[in-house]
């Protein structure tokens, strides 16, 4: 998509501020750091409309933008991070289940995990649980700049292997910094768009 247009739309911390246009909804999902604001930011050719930080546990809140008037993405908290305290866990996870389970304008999940390293139990229970709702998902292995060619596959295929990913299922390799993968992203988000 050629982004014309790219705002932040709010922060919401409930329910009653998410956006009420309809439009179609892109949910982005990892644990903290992974890279979801900067994927953002990549995706809409923007240098920090999504805040990006070295500091994990940044983004707390669902935070929506909205693409060409046509489309929200959504970034969501960080989970994983230990530093933040256990009930402030459990509310992330419950706005979070809450989100995925009744949002109407919801379309697919891109669940972004480090091709560094092997998926945690957390990237595992996430992506069963963005499954369990039935919501399409499209993998991203994240700072694939980070690594060389040659642990490319194997990389790629310890994700498949630990997330239990079946064999058709789209895993995409991704660099915010090179911006490899962007426009691979950016084709599956829009035919999610059109279903
Ligand atoms: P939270 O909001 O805390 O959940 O983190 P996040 O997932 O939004 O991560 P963020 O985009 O803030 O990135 C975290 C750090 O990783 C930043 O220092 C980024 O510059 C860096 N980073 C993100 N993506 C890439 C990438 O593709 N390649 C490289 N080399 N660094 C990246
Ligand atoms: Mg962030």
């Amino acid at each position: 998509m050629k982004v014309t247009d790219a705002q932040m739309l709010i922060s919401a911390v409930s329910e009653t501020q998410y956006p009420k246009e309809g439009l179609p909804e892109i949910v982005l999902s990892g644990r903290s750091n992974v890279g979801k604001s900067s994927l953002i930011n990549r995706l809409l050719s923007r240098k920090s409309l999504a805040r990006t930080s070295s500091q994990p546990g940044k983004t707390q809140t669902l935070n929506f933008y909205q693409v060409n008037h046509v489309l929200n993405l959504v970034d969501v908290p960080g989970y994983g991070y230990a530093k933040v305290s256990k009930s402030q866990r459990e509310k992330f996870g419950q706005i979070i289940e809450h989100y995925l389970m009744s949002r109407q304008e919801l379309k697919g999940a891109v669940i972004l995990v480090d091709a560094r390293h092997e998926p945690t139990a957390d990237d595992q229970s996430m992506y069963h649980y963005v499954d369990y709702y039935d919501v399409p998902i499209l993998v991203v292995a994240t700072k694939i700049d980070k690594i060389t060619r040659n642990q490319r596959a194997k990389s790629l295929q310890r994700i498949r292997q630990v997330l239990e990913m079946p064999q058709d299922s789209p895993l995409q390799p991704f660099s915010a910094t090179t911006g490899e993968g962007a426009s691979e992203v950016w084709q599956w988000i829009e035919h999610r768009m059109k279903d």
